[in-house]
Formats: structure tokens, C-alpha cells, sequence
């Protein structure tokens, strides 16, 4: 046997031996090598982990139940998607990073939860989210605005929960701090909560008039038109399927099911029925 030959079956033979090492990591919990270092790179944030403390009130603010789907869009090592998996709920991850990905799946499987909990290796801006009910994230301002539209497309009532960045001017429902007593000791202690608003914007017929909405995310505003008489309309709000506004002295609020809205009008100390249909879907 030539000694190039013996040089080549001996690479092969390493070759072979490396790859079986590292399926054999990747399938065993707590066998990886990898370790992720904080700040590390990522595709379009770097990783930083959420502190237990601050996952654990995250997923208390979204109420998250064993009825919810959770998706973490960029999942880390893991901790969003396993806590919630814990709870029972379903979960995904959303990863770019393979090595994080092997890593969350390692934490699951150590867990016991790798039937509650999934992660996925992706781009979280090719990959469809919009099974969530729940949705988490920490990832940074300018990215949270380039999800907007497609988070505000979500089913509405699916709450969204954020890790220290805003969502510009589609204010939070809700805000919470985790102190450093309650074990959040880093910057990243902070979370806003959303509640994603049906879609209301435009013209609704009532058998007593016509209904005009302009809506600003959870906050809608617009005009009744009774016949000569146009009233503004006030303290309108949307909190998922839910709608509420005042017009004169009746106080309307419902239920929004896509081209439909029904509910009850208190006025006078009366109650009775409302129900309205969309006429058109454009700016007033
Ligand atoms: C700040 S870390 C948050 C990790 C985890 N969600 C947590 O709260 O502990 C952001 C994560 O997003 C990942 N990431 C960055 N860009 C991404 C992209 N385009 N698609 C999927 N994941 C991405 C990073 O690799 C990193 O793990």
C-alpha cells in the first residue's frame, strides 16, 4: 500500500470519527461543548439571554396558558420557548444560529419538555408566526418596527411581549419592571406587553346611522352620522376582538368578527343591543 494511500484512509478515518463525535454531542443533553458568550454576534442581533426573572414575568404578563402557542422570534439558548413549555404550553423557537439551536434543544431535552418545546433553525423574517397566539421577542427597536406590519397582521388578541424595546408610536397595553431584589440585575429588566387590535378602520352601517372609524392601532376615533346630525365619536378603544366607544350618551362596546361587530349600548340606565357591518374598509 502506497504511503499516500495509508495518508488518505487515515484522514478518512478522522474525518468519519469527527462527524460521529459531534452527532453523538449534538444528541446527547449535556454533552455540547458550546457555550455561547453574551454579546456574541447573531445574524441581525447579538445574543443576549433574557434573565429567568424577567422570562418568568414576561410570560405572566402575556397570561400564557397550556392553551397558547408561544413563538420566540430569535430564540437564544432556549429559555423563553422552555419556561413556556414548562407552563404547558406549546412553544416554538426561532433561531438563526445552528450551534444555539443544537443548544436550546439540549436544554429541552434536560427540561423535559421536548414535546412541548420545538426550535427551528430560520430567518425569523422568512418564517411564518402567525399560529401564535403568543408571541416573545428581545431583539432591538428598528428590528421590533420592521415586524410591526406583520405583527399587527396577527389574529387579533395575540399578545406580544418585547424585552426592553418599544414599538414606537403602537404604545404598550401594559409595561413592567423586574428589580434587581426580584432578580433582574442587568439593563435588560423591562418589559411591554401588546395586544394585537382587530382591524376597524373604515365605514360601518348601524340601522341608525353610519358609523366612520379612523383607528391608530388601540385607539380608534371617527364620526356617527345621524341623519343631518354627525357626533364624534370618543374614548374608543380595541383591545383585541373587544371594542369600545362612546357616542353622545351611549356607551357602546362588542365584540369585532371580521366584517361584523356586536354588542351591547348602555344609555339612560338602559341596556339594549347593538350589531354593525362594514360598508367599506378605507380611510375616512
Ligand atoms: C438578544 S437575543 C435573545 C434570545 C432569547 N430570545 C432570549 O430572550 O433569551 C437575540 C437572538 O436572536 C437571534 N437572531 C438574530 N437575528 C436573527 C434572525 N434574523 N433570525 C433568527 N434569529 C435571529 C440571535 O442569534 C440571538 O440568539
Amino acid at each position: 500500500m502506497g504511503r499516500s494511500r495509508i495518508v488518505r484512509q487515515l484522514t478518512l478515518i478522522s474525518c468519519m470519527f469527527l462527524i460521529a463525535v459531534s452527532v453523538f454531542a449534538q444528541a446527547q443533553p449535556g454533552k455540547s461543548e458550546y457555550e455561547p458568550t453574551p454579546y456574541q454576534e447573531g445574524k441581525d442581533v447579538v445574543w443576549v439571554p433574557t434573565e429567568q426573572a424577567l422570562t418568568n414575568k414576561m410570560l405572566d404578563l402575556a397570561k400564557v396558558t397550556p392553551q397558547d402557542y408561544v413563538i420566540d422570534l430569535g430564540s437564544g439558548d432556549g429559555r423563553i420557548v422552555i419556561t413556556a413549555a414548562r407552563q404547558g404550553a406549546r412553544a416554538l423557537g426561532i433561531e438563526y444560529n445552528p450551534d444555539l439551536v443544537v443548544l436550546s434543544k439540549q436544554n429541552a431535552i434536560k427540561a423535559g419538555v421536548i414535546d412541548k418545546a420545538q426550535f427551528v433553525e430560520a430567518d425569523l423574517f422568512e418564517s411564518d408566526f402567525s399560529q401564535a397566539t403568543v408571541i416573545t421577542m428581545f431583539l432591538l427597536p428598528e428590528i421590533n418596527l420592521k415586524l410591526r406590519p406583520k405583527i399587527l397582521d396577527l389574529k387579533p388578541g395575540t399578545r406580544v411581549v418585547s424585552n426592553s424595546f418599544d414599538m414606537a408610536e403602537w404604545k404598550a397595553d401594559q409595561t413592567i419592571n423586574v428589580k434587581p431584589e426580584e432578580g433582574c440585575n442587568n439593563t435588560f429588566c423591562k418589559a411591554y406587553l401588546w395586544i394585537v387590535p382587530a382591524k376597524v378602520e373604515g365605514s360601518w352601517s348601524l340601522p341608525q346611522g353610519k358609523l366612520s372609524i379612523v383607528q391608530r392601532f388601540q385607539r380608534i376615533f371617527g364620526e356617527f352620522q345621524l341623519r343631518e346630525k354627525t357626533l364624534p365619536v370618543v374614548n374608543g378603544k380595541i383591545n383585541g376582538d373587544q371594542i369600545s366607544f362612546t357616542i353622545g350618551n351611549k356607551h357602546y362596546s362588542g365584540r369585532v368578527n371580521g366584517n361584523t361587530m356586536q354588542g351591547i349600548v348602555k344609555a339612560a340606565g338602559k341596556t339594549s343591543n347593538w350589531g354593525a357591518n362594514l360598508i367599506d374598509n378605507k380611510h375616512l
